[in-house]
């Protein structure tokens, strides 16, 4: 099976020079960037830091990247802002390539992100870390993992690291007052119900 690399032609992110993030570009990203996101993701899984991805994921949930590129179209980073509601939303695979770290494209990534957030009306973002003073910056807090049972049966359930895990849970916004995911399906005419507070049944 070929690899994703193999897939389309290897994107600028792999070149070895030194990328000068200078007014880094952020915009959505397009299935064009699904290797270059591929790569860079999985380049820190190995060790925890980022969630593993594989390359369908990726293309499948494209529309949730953001990327940071140089004023010459290089790739410098991405970040995804995934929906579970109206009540959260989680920042994942946020990350930087290592030459351009420091001058900027993270935070401008995490605050695109974050406007995202806002104009989908979502009153609450979570994101697990091993680096909370990065998030404190933007205006996260830590909490406990309990409060958000949607990621925890979204990812942590299937996560190899489940009881040893080191990251913390952070929120910026309001903590969520109900979850959309659960060990037990919630019928949908219920979830319609829980999401609008106004409708009594469904056809
Ligand atoms: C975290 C990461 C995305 C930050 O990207 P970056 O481009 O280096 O960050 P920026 O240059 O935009 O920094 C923005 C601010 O955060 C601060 N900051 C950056 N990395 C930080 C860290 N690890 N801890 C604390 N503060 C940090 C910067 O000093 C800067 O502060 P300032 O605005 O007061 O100057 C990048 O370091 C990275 O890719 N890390 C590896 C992947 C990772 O751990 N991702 C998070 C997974 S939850």
């Amino acid at each position: 099976m070929p690899t994703p690399s193999q897939l389309s032609p290897v994107s600028e992110s792999t070149s070895s020079s030194r990328a000068r993030v200078g007014g880094a570009l952020v915009r959505k990203a397009k299935l064009q960037d699904a290797v270059s996101i591929f790569e860079l993701v999985n380049s820190l899984s190995g060790d925890g830091t980022l969630l593993r991805r594989s390359y369908a994921e990726i293309c499948e949930n494209v529309r949730d990247f953001t990327i940071a590129e140089s004023e010459n179209g290089v790739f410098l980073g991405c970040g995804a802002l995934h929906l579970y509601g109206p009540h959260l939303a989680e920042v994942r695979s946020i990350v930087v390539r290592p030459e351009a770290k420091g001058q900027g494209a993270g935070g401008k990534l995490l605050r695109s992100l974050l406007d995202e957030a806002e104009s989908q009306g979502v009153s609450g973002v979570c994101l697990f870390t091993r680096i909370p003073d990065f998030f404190f910056h933007f205006g996260f807090r830590v909490v406990d993992r309990t409060v958000l049972p949607d990621k925890i049966y979204k990812d942590c359930q299937t996560c190899p690291r489940l009881y040893a895990c080191d990251e913390v849970a952070m929120v910026r916004g309001l903590v969520p007052k109900m979850a959309v995911l659960g060990p037990n399906k919630i019928p949908e005419p219920e979830l319609v119900k829980l999401q609008t507070g106004t409708i009594t049944g469904t056809k």
